[in-house]
């Protein structure tokens, strides 16, 4: 009897939200509210993603048409599973707006990204974007870049000089492995390594993403610069907008 009066319990109970959690998602409802009929999204990645693509969802079933391209199978299926539009890739594709977490962002709007491992398609969509909305909880908000460490995609071929090339260049590189298995590497969707480096502060974003791009397999890093318009974020509750 115990036991079925603790399972009730735990069917009936909501899920109680920790409170960066709740941040995340009212960050995400905020986002909901700047979609309008007809336009062409980019659906970020992660938690804070996850939330939008699910309200985003709602909306969809109640008579909203939208269409989009995920920037990862991750949301790629969750966002078919709420029966949200889909579209391929294809030259010419571009999106009204684009919605995505982010690891960090500082006062002029520069982002590191990829701590959900998927960089490379995030920047690949929202370069192809009119409009780049950032939605975040209030710990992602930082002085300077650096706190995270940046990720990168890497050729699974050349890491061993990719990290011999960003330990010249000041960091401390990681290769990403899963949490329960430190031999098991984590693969990208393309099938590439992820590696966090761990550089401190990054005052030089510019400089930085312009020496990592000269390093061969790299494929690419999770500075994102010049990308987001404005950023959601959640402070004391209430929703904030930044901008550049
Ligand atoms: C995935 C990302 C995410 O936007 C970033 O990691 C933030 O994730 P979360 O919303 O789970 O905090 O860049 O590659």
């Amino acid at each position: 009897p115990v036991f079925i009066f603790s399972a009730l319990l735990t069917m009936s109970a909501p899920l109680a939200l920790s409170p960066q959690e709740l941040e995340k998602q009212q960050a995400a409802a905020a986002a909901v509210r700047w979609v309008r009929d007809g336009m062409v999204l980019g659906l970020g990645t992660g938690t804070t993603s996850a939330h939008f693509i699910k309200q985003l969802g709602e909306r969809v079933q109640a008579g909203l048409k939208v269409q989009g391209t995920a920037t990862s199978l991750a949301s790629e299926a969750l966002a078919r599973q709420l029966g949200i539009p889909l579209l391929e890739p294809r030259r010419g594709l571009t999106f009204d707006l684009a919605v995505d977490g982010a690891d960090e962002l500082d006062g002029q709007l520069r982002l590191i990204k990829g701590g959900g491992g998927a960089l490379l398609r995030e920047k690949t969509i929202e370069t192809a974007s009119r409009y780049l909305l950032v939605i975040a909880d209030s710990s992602k908000v930082v002085p300077v870049l650096g706190r995270f460490p940046l990720p990168l995609e890497v050729v699974p071929f050349a890491l061993p000089w990719v990290l011999d090339a960003v330990e010249k260049l000041g960091g401390a590189p990681v290769l990403r492995t899963h949490k329960d298995d430190s031999a098991s590497p984590v693969y990208s969707d393309q099938r590439n390594f992820l590696v966090d480096c761990h550089f401190g502060q990054i005052p030089d974003a510019e400089g930085l993403a312009v020496r990592l791009k000269t390093i061969p397999g790299i494929v690419e890093h999770g500075l994102f610069m010049g990308l987001a318009k404005a950023a959601v974020v959640i402070q004391g509750g209430v929703a904030q907008v930044l901008k550049p």
